[in-house]
Protein backbone atom coordinates (compact mmCIF):
# COMPACT_ATOMS: atom_id res chain seq x y z
CA UNK A 1 0.00 0.00 0.00
CA UNK A 2 1.44 3.42 -0.81
CA UNK A 3 1.47 6.24 1.73
CA UNK A 4 0.25 9.49 0.19
CA UNK A 5 1.87 11.33 3.12
CA UNK A 6 5.09 9.78 2.99
CA UNK A 7 5.49 10.91 -0.90
CA UNK A 8 4.76 14.66 0.13
CA UNK A 9 6.66 17.37 0.61
CA UNK A 10 7.47 17.62 4.08
CA UNK A 11 6.90 21.82 4.33
CA UNK A 12 3.66 20.97 3.25
CA UNK A 13 2.64 18.50 4.59
CA UNK A 14 3.44 20.70 7.91
CA UNK A 15 1.80 24.08 6.35
CA UNK A 16 -0.76 25.47 7.69
CA UNK A 17 -2.83 26.87 4.75
CA UNK A 18 -4.48 30.37 4.46
CA UNK A 19 -7.78 30.59 5.96
CA UNK A 20 -10.19 32.34 4.04
CA UNK A 21 -13.53 34.56 4.88
CA UNK A 22 -15.56 31.81 3.13
CA UNK A 23 -13.31 28.64 5.06
CA UNK A 24 -14.07 30.65 8.89
CA UNK A 25 -17.75 31.00 7.41
CA UNK A 26 -19.77 28.62 4.83
CA UNK A 27 -23.34 29.59 6.90
CA UNK A 28 -26.77 30.63 5.81
CA UNK A 29 -25.68 34.02 3.76
CA UNK A 30 -26.56 37.20 5.44
CA UNK A 31 -25.01 40.78 5.90
CA UNK A 32 -21.34 39.59 4.76
CA UNK A 33 -19.03 42.42 6.18
CA UNK A 34 -16.26 39.54 6.97
CA UNK A 35 -14.23 39.65 3.72
CA UNK A 36 -13.26 43.55 2.73
CA UNK A 37 -15.41 43.13 -0.08
CA UNK A 38 -17.26 46.28 -1.78
CA UNK A 39 -20.83 45.79 -0.60
CA UNK A 40 -22.35 47.74 -4.16
CA UNK A 41 -22.95 45.30 -7.53
CA UNK A 42 -22.76 41.88 -8.86
CA UNK A 43 -19.60 40.49 -8.99
CA UNK A 44 -18.42 42.10 -5.62
CA UNK A 45 -17.81 39.05 -3.66
CA UNK A 46 -15.41 36.83 -3.99
CA UNK A 47 -15.71 33.61 -5.43
CA UNK A 48 -16.79 30.23 -3.87
CA UNK A 49 -13.41 28.80 -3.16
CA UNK A 50 -14.31 25.27 -3.45
CA UNK A 51 -16.30 25.60 -6.12
CA UNK A 52 -19.54 22.80 -4.69
CA UNK A 53 -21.70 23.73 -6.94
CA UNK A 54 -19.97 23.08 -9.95
CA UNK A 55 -18.30 19.33 -8.55
CA UNK A 56 -21.65 18.74 -7.79
CA UNK A 57 -22.67 18.40 -11.14
CA UNK A 58 -19.55 17.07 -12.18
CA UNK A 59 -20.12 14.28 -10.14
CA UNK A 60 -23.15 13.20 -11.66
CA UNK A 61 -21.39 13.67 -14.96
CA UNK A 62 -18.72 11.72 -14.20
CA UNK A 63 -20.25 9.14 -12.25
CA UNK A 64 -17.43 10.21 -9.57
CA UNK A 65 -18.56 11.74 -5.86
CA UNK A 66 -17.08 15.03 -5.07
CA UNK A 67 -14.54 14.53 -2.77
CA UNK A 68 -12.67 13.12 -5.90
CA UNK A 69 -12.80 16.56 -7.79
CA UNK A 70 -10.34 19.40 -7.66
CA UNK A 71 -10.61 22.17 -9.88
CA UNK A 72 -7.91 23.90 -11.27
CA UNK A 73 -7.32 27.31 -12.96
CA UNK A 74 -6.97 25.33 -16.06
CA UNK A 75 -4.85 21.99 -15.91
CA UNK A 76 -1.91 23.92 -16.04
CA UNK A 77 -2.51 25.00 -12.82
CA UNK A 78 -3.10 21.57 -11.42
CA UNK A 79 0.69 20.52 -12.82
CA UNK A 80 1.91 23.11 -11.31
CA UNK A 81 0.27 22.22 -7.68
CA UNK A 82 1.08 18.52 -8.43
CA UNK A 83 4.67 19.45 -8.42
CA UNK A 84 4.90 21.76 -5.32
CA UNK A 85 2.74 19.13 -3.61
CA UNK A 86 5.77 16.66 -4.31
CA UNK A 87 8.83 17.79 -5.79
CA UNK A 88 11.55 18.70 -3.54
CA UNK A 89 13.15 21.73 -5.95
CA UNK A 90 16.85 20.80 -6.25
CA UNK A 91 16.31 16.70 -5.49
CA UNK A 92 13.54 15.47 -6.80
CA UNK A 93 12.82 14.16 -9.91
CA UNK A 94 9.30 13.59 -12.60
CA UNK A 95 9.32 11.63 -15.49
CA UNK A 96 8.09 12.54 -18.97
CA UNK A 97 7.07 10.48 -22.24
CA UNK A 98 8.09 12.66 -24.94
CA UNK A 99 7.49 14.06 -27.76
CA UNK A 100 4.56 15.29 -25.21
CA UNK A 101 2.59 18.27 -23.69
CA UNK A 102 5.60 20.67 -23.18
CA UNK A 103 3.69 22.26 -19.83
CA UNK A 104 5.15 19.04 -17.80
CA UNK A 105 9.15 19.87 -18.39
CA UNK A 106 8.29 23.71 -18.02
CA UNK A 107 6.72 23.35 -14.86
CA UNK A 108 9.00 20.82 -13.46
CA UNK A 109 11.67 23.27 -14.50
CA UNK A 110 10.17 26.21 -12.70
CA UNK A 111 9.66 24.12 -10.02
CA UNK A 112 13.43 23.25 -10.17
CA UNK A 113 13.27 19.55 -10.82
CA UNK A 114 15.44 17.08 -12.63
CA UNK A 115 13.56 15.73 -15.38
CA UNK A 116 14.03 11.99 -16.74
CA UNK A 117 12.74 11.64 -20.38
CA UNK A 118 11.86 8.31 -21.94
CA UNK A 119 11.11 8.61 -25.33
CA UNK A 120 8.36 7.06 -26.82
CA UNK A 121 9.00 4.40 -29.17
CA UNK A 122 8.25 4.43 -33.33
CA UNK A 123 4.65 3.65 -32.59
CA UNK A 124 4.53 6.82 -30.27
CA UNK A 125 4.00 4.03 -27.59
CA UNK A 126 5.92 3.80 -23.94
CA UNK A 127 8.73 2.19 -23.69
CA UNK A 128 7.73 0.47 -20.62
CA UNK A 129 10.95 -1.84 -20.24
CA UNK A 130 13.41 1.72 -20.41
CA UNK A 131 11.04 3.66 -17.82
CA UNK A 132 11.02 0.66 -15.60
CA UNK A 133 14.61 1.05 -15.09
CA UNK A 134 13.96 4.32 -12.73
CA UNK A 135 11.12 2.97 -10.70
CA UNK A 136 13.23 2.26 -7.65
CA UNK A 137 14.41 5.37 -7.80
CA UNK A 138 13.20 7.03 -4.82
CA UNK A 139 13.66 10.86 -5.74
CA UNK A 140 11.19 10.53 -8.55
CA UNK A 141 8.15 11.65 -7.82
CA UNK A 142 5.79 12.09 -10.49
CA UNK A 143 4.90 10.47 -14.20
CA UNK A 144 3.63 12.50 -16.44
CA UNK A 145 1.76 10.00 -18.83
CA UNK A 146 -0.78 12.09 -21.62
CA UNK A 147 -3.12 10.09 -23.39
CA UNK A 148 -4.18 10.95 -25.90
CA UNK A 149 -1.01 12.12 -26.45
CA UNK A 150 -0.30 16.13 -27.93
CA UNK A 151 1.22 16.33 -30.32
CA UNK A 152 1.24 12.49 -31.62
CA UNK A 153 -2.62 12.35 -31.24
CA UNK A 154 -2.42 8.74 -30.06
CA UNK A 155 -4.14 6.66 -26.80
CA UNK A 156 -1.22 5.04 -25.13
CA UNK A 157 -2.22 1.29 -24.52
CA UNK A 158 -4.17 0.96 -21.39
CA UNK A 159 -2.00 -2.02 -20.28
CA UNK A 160 1.05 -0.08 -20.26
CA UNK A 161 -0.97 2.82 -18.38
CA UNK A 162 -1.82 0.42 -15.92
CA UNK A 163 1.80 -1.53 -15.14
CA UNK A 164 2.99 1.75 -14.73
CA UNK A 165 0.53 3.04 -11.83
CA UNK A 166 0.84 -0.61 -10.37
CA UNK A 167 4.72 -0.76 -10.39
CA UNK A 168 5.70 2.46 -10.09
CA UNK A 169 5.16 3.70 -6.17
CA UNK A 170 5.09 7.44 -6.31
CA UNK A 171 2.29 10.03 -8.22
CA UNK A 172 1.08 9.05 -11.70
CA UNK A 173 -0.55 11.75 -13.16
CA UNK A 174 -2.39 10.85 -16.16
CA UNK A 175 -3.54 14.18 -18.78
CA UNK A 176 -6.82 12.84 -20.37
CA UNK A 177 -7.00 16.42 -21.70
CA UNK A 178 -8.13 14.75 -25.53
CA UNK A 179 -10.37 11.94 -24.08
CA UNK A 180 -13.86 12.68 -25.36
CA UNK A 181 -12.49 12.24 -28.46
CA UNK A 182 -11.28 8.72 -27.80
CA UNK A 183 -13.54 5.60 -28.00
CA UNK A 184 -10.73 4.27 -25.25
CA UNK A 185 -12.51 4.48 -21.73
CA UNK A 186 -11.14 7.00 -19.28
CA UNK A 187 -8.98 5.57 -15.98
CA UNK A 188 -11.09 8.35 -14.16
CA UNK A 189 -13.19 5.58 -11.78
CA UNK A 190 -9.52 4.18 -11.68
CA UNK A 191 -8.88 6.28 -9.02
CA UNK A 192 -11.23 4.32 -6.59
CA UNK A 193 -8.51 1.82 -6.82
CA UNK A 194 -5.55 3.27 -7.20
CA UNK A 195 -3.99 5.83 -4.17
CA UNK A 196 -1.60 7.15 -6.58
CA UNK A 197 -3.31 7.98 -9.48
CA UNK A 198 -4.57 11.65 -10.70
CA UNK A 199 -6.56 11.50 -13.64
CA UNK A 200 -6.44 15.27 -15.26
CA UNK A 201 -9.01 16.67 -17.52
CA UNK A 202 -10.08 19.97 -18.83
CA UNK A 203 -12.97 22.06 -20.16
CA UNK A 204 -10.65 23.41 -22.75
CA UNK A 205 -11.15 21.27 -25.26
CA UNK A 206 -14.56 19.16 -25.64
CA UNK A 207 -16.10 21.52 -24.07
CA UNK A 208 -14.92 24.02 -25.61
CA UNK A 209 -14.20 26.56 -22.60
CA UNK A 210 -10.47 27.71 -23.70
CA UNK A 211 -11.18 30.74 -22.28
CA UNK A 212 -12.45 30.25 -19.23
CA UNK A 213 -9.68 28.03 -17.64
CA UNK A 214 -11.12 25.19 -16.09
CA UNK A 215 -8.87 21.93 -15.07
CA UNK A 216 -10.14 19.16 -13.35
CA UNK A 217 -7.68 16.69 -10.78
CA UNK A 218 -9.45 13.55 -10.24
CA UNK A 219 -7.85 11.37 -7.56
CA UNK A 220 -8.35 10.11 -3.51
CA UNK A 221 -10.04 13.06 -0.83
CA UNK A 222 -6.18 12.57 0.96
CA UNK A 223 -4.53 13.84 -2.39
CA UNK A 224 -7.62 16.55 -2.90
CA UNK A 225 -6.83 17.98 0.51
CA UNK A 226 -3.45 18.57 -0.13
CA UNK A 227 -4.19 20.75 -3.71
CA UNK A 228 -7.02 22.24 -1.32
CA UNK A 229 -4.07 23.59 1.27
CA UNK A 230 -1.65 24.62 -1.63
CA UNK A 231 -3.94 26.00 -4.35
CA UNK A 232 -4.84 29.96 -3.90
CA UNK A 233 -7.81 30.40 -2.46
CA UNK A 234 -9.78 31.91 -4.80
CA UNK A 235 -8.31 30.05 -7.67
CA UNK A 236 -11.14 29.96 -9.94
CA UNK A 237 -13.75 32.73 -11.18
CA UNK A 238 -16.81 33.14 -10.20
CA UNK A 239 -17.47 33.71 -13.86
CA UNK A 240 -15.52 30.72 -14.98
CA UNK A 241 -17.84 28.59 -12.47
CA UNK A 242 -20.79 29.59 -13.85
CA UNK A 243 -19.60 29.48 -17.32
CA UNK A 244 -18.56 25.93 -16.41
CA UNK A 245 -21.98 24.75 -15.03
CA UNK A 246 -23.87 26.50 -18.00
CA UNK A 247 -21.38 24.28 -20.50
CA UNK A 248 -22.28 21.24 -18.37
CA UNK A 249 -26.27 21.95 -18.79
CA UNK A 250 -25.79 21.97 -22.32
CA UNK A 251 -24.67 18.31 -22.37
CA UNK A 252 -26.12 17.50 -25.54
CA UNK A 253 -24.74 20.04 -27.56
CA UNK A 254 -21.39 19.70 -26.39
CA UNK A 255 -21.66 16.10 -27.26
CA UNK A 256 -23.02 16.70 -31.14
CA UNK A 257 -19.98 19.46 -31.36
CA UNK A 258 -17.39 16.08 -30.67
CA UNK A 259 -19.17 13.84 -32.86
CA UNK A 260 -19.07 16.60 -35.34
CA UNK A 261 -15.62 17.28 -34.59
CA UNK A 262 -14.13 13.26 -34.67
CA UNK A 263 -16.39 13.10 -38.24
CA UNK A 264 -14.43 16.30 -39.64
CA UNK A 265 -11.16 14.53 -38.37
CA UNK A 266 -12.04 11.57 -40.24
CA UNK A 267 -12.54 13.65 -43.26
CA UNK A 268 -9.57 15.53 -42.96
CA UNK A 269 -7.65 12.63 -42.69
CA UNK A 270 -8.68 10.66 -45.61
CA UNK A 271 -8.05 14.00 -47.92
CA UNK A 272 -4.79 14.57 -46.44
CA UNK A 273 -3.72 11.17 -47.11
CA UNK A 274 -4.37 12.04 -51.23
CA UNK A 275 -2.04 14.64 -51.20
CA UNK A 276 1.66 14.90 -52.75
CA UNK A 277 2.97 16.43 -50.13
CA UNK A 278 1.91 14.00 -47.27
CA UNK A 279 4.07 11.71 -46.70
CA UNK A 280 1.71 10.03 -43.22
CA UNK A 281 -1.13 11.49 -41.85
CA UNK A 282 -0.59 9.80 -38.01
CA UNK A 283 -4.21 8.05 -36.60
CA UNK A 284 -5.76 10.45 -34.04
CA UNK A 285 -7.83 10.26 -30.79
CA UNK A 286 -7.66 13.87 -30.27
CA UNK A 287 -9.21 16.99 -32.11
CA UNK A 288 -6.07 17.43 -34.45
CA UNK A 289 -3.98 15.30 -36.84
CA UNK A 290 -0.06 15.41 -36.76
CA UNK A 291 1.07 15.00 -40.79
CA UNK A 292 4.39 14.23 -42.08
CA UNK A 293 4.82 15.85 -44.53
CA UNK A 294 7.64 16.45 -47.80
CA UNK A 295 8.79 20.19 -46.09
CA UNK A 296 7.31 21.36 -43.16
CA UNK A 297 8.62 24.43 -42.73
CA UNK A 298 7.56 25.14 -46.44
CA UNK A 299 4.57 24.39 -45.85
CA UNK A 300 4.29 25.93 -42.59
CA UNK A 301 4.67 29.35 -44.34
CA UNK A 302 2.88 28.87 -47.36
CA UNK A 303 -0.56 28.07 -45.20
CA UNK A 304 1.00 31.17 -43.04
CA UNK A 305 1.02 33.24 -46.16
CA UNK A 306 -2.96 31.79 -47.34
CA UNK A 307 -3.37 32.92 -43.19
CA UNK A 308 -4.04 29.67 -42.12
CA UNK A 309 -1.94 28.57 -39.06
CA UNK A 310 -0.94 25.21 -37.76
CA UNK A 311 1.46 24.00 -35.33
CA UNK A 312 4.95 23.36 -36.97
CA UNK A 313 6.10 20.40 -34.23
CA UNK A 314 9.58 19.38 -36.85
CA UNK A 315 11.52 20.51 -33.59
CA UNK A 316 9.95 17.31 -31.80
CA UNK A 317 8.90 15.23 -34.74
CA UNK A 318 10.80 15.43 -38.05
CA UNK A 319 8.45 17.40 -41.01
CA UNK A 320 5.55 16.96 -38.81
CA UNK A 321 2.60 19.31 -38.85
CA UNK A 322 0.07 19.62 -36.30
CA UNK A 323 -3.30 20.55 -37.46
CA UNK A 324 -6.24 21.42 -35.50
CA UNK A 325 -9.72 20.27 -36.51
CA UNK A 326 -11.72 23.40 -37.39
CA UNK A 327 -15.03 23.89 -38.49
CA UNK A 328 -16.20 22.00 -41.88
CA UNK A 329 -15.40 25.55 -43.63
CA UNK A 330 -12.34 26.23 -42.04
CA UNK A 331 -11.25 22.60 -43.09
CA UNK A 332 -12.37 23.35 -46.60
CA UNK A 333 -10.13 26.10 -46.39
CA UNK A 334 -7.10 24.36 -45.38
CA UNK A 335 -7.59 21.64 -47.86
CA UNK A 336 -8.17 23.87 -50.65
CA UNK A 337 -4.95 25.51 -49.56
CA UNK A 338 -2.95 22.22 -48.96
CA UNK A 339 -3.96 21.32 -52.91
CA UNK A 340 -2.77 24.04 -54.42
CA UNK A 341 0.79 24.09 -52.54
CA UNK A 342 3.45 22.75 -55.13
CA UNK A 343 6.61 21.31 -53.89
C1 LIG B 1 -2.24 17.43 -23.12
C2 LIG B 1 -2.68 18.75 -22.65
N1 LIG B 1 -2.95 18.91 -21.36
C3 LIG B 1 -3.36 20.10 -20.88
C4 LIG B 1 -3.51 21.19 -21.72
C5 LIG B 1 -3.92 22.52 -21.15
O1 LIG B 1 -5.17 22.46 -20.64
P1 LIG B 1 -5.82 23.71 -19.89
O2 LIG B 1 -6.36 24.62 -20.93
O3 LIG B 1 -6.87 23.07 -19.03
O4 LIG B 1 -4.73 24.37 -19.05
C6 LIG B 1 -3.23 21.06 -23.08
C7 LIG B 1 -3.38 22.22 -23.97
O5 LIG B 1 -3.12 22.23 -25.12
C8 LIG B 1 -2.81 19.81 -23.55
O6 LIG B 1 -2.51 19.63 -24.84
Amino acid sequence: MIDISKLVRENIRNLQPYSSARDEYSGKPGVFLDANENPYGTLNRYPDPYQQKLKKELSRHKDITSEYLFIGNGSDEIIDLTLRIFGNPGNDKVMIFPPTYGMYEVSASINELKIIKVPLNDNFQIDINNAEKYFGDENLKVIFICSPNNPTGNSMHPESIEYIIRNFKGIVLLDEAYSDFSEKPSFLKKTEKYPNLIVMQTFSKALGLAAARIGIAITNPEIISYYNKVKPPYNVSTINQKAALEKLSQGIDYRKQVHEIISERERVAEEIKKLPITIKVFPSDANFLLVKVTDANYIYNKLVNNDIIVRNRSSLVENCLRITIGTHYENDLLLETLKNILM
